[in-house]
């Protein structure tokens, strides 16, 4: 049973990595190897999501409280990121607009994993592109780690020593509920049909 569930684990996380962009590239700077973390987050292992106090793309404080009483969507990423997270932010923004008057409850918020050249100014030029109520955020290396780490999403600079780098690093887009409870993760391509139909039927949950 446990060595199905491996093989099949194995097979789901490579394709879940091939979906995402990633490589089999080294570890993070912190260790916690991108198997070790999707392994985590799919299997809903140890505690999902966590407290923030970062900085917006206005260049205002902005807390995890802040947020309470709207569902929220987190992704993940960064703005010189040449291809999945321009496409999936996009589809955030078509799924807050698909949402009319519903999207009055629910937030996206785009945390930057490259916050040396995410400064709040370079995010002001990039999140409104694609909705005009998505926040960017950014924060010290050390803020970013954290919070990264809490919702196990794995991210590497490549090639690490030069300034001129990507990063690779996982896209899912996380759900939260309005008390800042984590609910789950939409795998990357998801469309934003499939999230307006799911962030419904979390609207309307009454439990949440
Ligand atoms: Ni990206």
């Amino acid at each position: 049973m446990i060595a199905t569930r491996r093989r099949f684990f194995g097979l789901a996380a490579g394709l879940l990595l091939a979906g995402a962009g990633w490589s089999s590239r080294a570890e993070s700077p912190e260790g916690a190897s991108a198997t070790r973390l999707m392994d985590d987050l799919m299997w809903n292992r140890g505690p999902i999501g966590g407290p923030f106090a970062l900085i917006d793309h206005t260049g205002i404080l902005r807390t995890d409280e802040d947020f309470r009483g709207k569902l929220l969507l987190i992704y993940f990423g960064y703005s010189y990121c040449p291809d999945v997270c321009p496409t999936d932010l996009q589809q955030i923004g078509l799924a807050v607009d698909g949402l009319g008057a519903r999207a009055d409850a629910v937030q996206p918020l785009f945390i930057t994993l490259d916050p040396e050249r995410d400064t709040a100014a370079h995010l002001a030029d990039y999140v409104p592109s694609f909705h005009p109520r998505l926040i960017g955020l950014t924060g010290s290396a050390e803020q970013i780690r954290r919070i990264a780490l809490a919702y196990k999403v794995y991210y590497a600079k490549y090639p690490p020593d030069s300034s001129d780098y990507v990063i690779d690093h996982s896209a899912f887009i996380y759900l939260v509920d309005k008390t800042g409870k984590y609910i789950g993760f939409f795998p990357p391509g998801t469309t934003a049909d499939r999230m307006i139909e799911i962030i419904t039927l979390n609207l309307s949950d009454t439990k949440r």
